[in-house]
């Protein structure tokens, strides 16, 4: 298989590589595209101007590069109304905006014990805040699925008003099976968030085929925009049920105390992060011309070369989810007894590579999978310019530090 080059699409000055080998993908992707550098930097030098707010031609012209990156978006996400795609700081924004503003006092939620603290800690807050119910389903510390029947018994025994679902999780990089929980959950009368901050860009996702109500994304990771962006999509007419997180001006209607109810104009207050949309729209616009199924596939290929070189390895242990084929490109793993935190200190230092470890914000997932869960993982993840050298460089160092653990 060819190996993407960040480069292929640009020629100007943004640092794509250094001489460090970037393996932490999963917590915000890099490099990005050239192309994406270079319309950050063009937008910052010569078309700065606010969009939604002026009659002059660079004001247009954000309106129109802020139109045309929603219906990128939506191409790409399988939303069928692009207004229906609103622009966040993060994927915790996006969250805490359905979280928030959706739940009411009493409610019950279904959560899992896949999830990261940007729905877990929400969650709790709205518990003790307004007194909301939150179950939380296990999961197969063997496939990491969630646990099904448990899921289904849930929703027959108790009124639940939302569930929250993790489309991948960030530590085992397992995809779930959404459709079929999904249908469970509206058959019962719940509504679905789906967390697909490990997925959107580079694994196909359709909001439409899985029939979600709202999908939570970050902009900065697999749909390679900059740091800062986030997008939340919402079912049509679900948007009437939740308040906005922020109010404030929106360029409309400004003769108005209230603030406007039509969409995406509701859930976006005060000036967007224009230099973060204009990279996501360079960084969409890359994704289409590629695909998302050749990204999804030279992901999984340099996966499934880590998860194939680690297995073999004495003294590392792979997370056992992680071994499955359904793996949206990530690998956690410790070496004998070591600590996590040393062996990512020793990757940096010693070897270059940059890793992540600890709990990775998901300390349910922890207690299920890992005796050591005090601890947590090393977690490598693998990202569309990741090459066979990178990977293999990467297995040399772990041989080395497990050779002395
Ligand atoms: C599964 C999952 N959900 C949510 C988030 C939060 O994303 P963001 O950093 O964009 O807020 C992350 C971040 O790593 C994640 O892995």
């Amino acid at each position: 298989m060819q190996t993407l080059n960040p480069r292929e699409q640009g020629n100007s000055g943004c640092p794509v590589r250094n001489s460090l080998l970037y393996l932490d993908n999963a917590a915000t992707s890099f490099p990005k595209p050239d192309s994406v550098c270079d319309a950050v930097d063009v937008w910052m030098r010569g078309g700065a101007a606010a969009a939604g707010r002026g009659t002059h031609r660079k004001a247009e012209a954000a309106d129109r590069m802020i139109d045309e990156c929603r219906r990128q978006l939506a191409t790409l996400l399988g939303v069928s109304i692009p207004a229906q795609i609103v622009f966040t700081l993060n994927c915790t924004d996006s969250l805490n905006t359905v979280l928030q503003g959706f739940l009411e006092p009493g409610d019950a939620v279904v959560a899992t014990a896949l999830d990261h603290n940007s729905v877990l800690r929400p969650l709790e807050a709205l518990r003790q805040r307004i007194g909301i119910a939150v179950e939380i389903i296990p999961f197969d510390p063997v496939t990491g699925l969630i646990d099904a029947p448990r899921f289904t018994q849930v929703l027959a025994e108790k009124k639940i008003r939302l569930v929250v679902l993790n489309h991948a999780s960030n530590v085992t990089g397992r995809v779930q099976s959404v459709a079929e929980l999904t249908r469970v959950a509206h058959a019962h009368g719940a509504s679905v968030l789906l967390d697909a901050a490990q997925t959107a860009g580079h694994w196909p996702l359709s909001m439409a085929e899985l029939d979600v109500d709202f999908l939570a994304a970050a902009g900065h990771k697999g749909l390679l925009g900059p740091l800062g962006t986030g997008i939340l999509c919402l079912r049509r007419g679900l948007e009437t049920q939740l308040p906005p997180l922020r109010f404030g001006g929106t360029g409309t209607a400004s003769e108005s105390l209230v603030q406007p109810s039509d969409m995406p104009t509701r859930f976006e207050s005060g000036n967007l992060n224009l230099p973060g949309i204009v990279g996501l729209h360079a960084a969409t616009k890359w994704i289409l011309t590629q695909g998302v199924e050749k990204l999804r596939s030279q992901i999984h290929a340099r996966t499934a070369q880590l998860l194939e070189e680690l297995k073999r390895l004495q003294n590392v242990s792979v997370l056992r989810p992680c071994l499955e084929s359904s793996n949206c490109g990530i690998v956690s793993f410790n070496i004998g007894h070591m600590d996590c935190q040393d062996v990512a200190m020793i990757l940096d230092q010693s070897f270059d590579i940059q890793s992540r470890a600890g709990l990775h914000c998901a300390p349910l997932l922890h207690q299920t999978l890992d005796p050591r869960s005090s601890h947590g993982t090393i977690r490598l993840s693998p990202g569309v310019f990741t090459t066979e050298d990178d990977i293999a460089h990467a297995v040399q160092a772990v041989r080395e530090i497990a050779a002395h653990a």
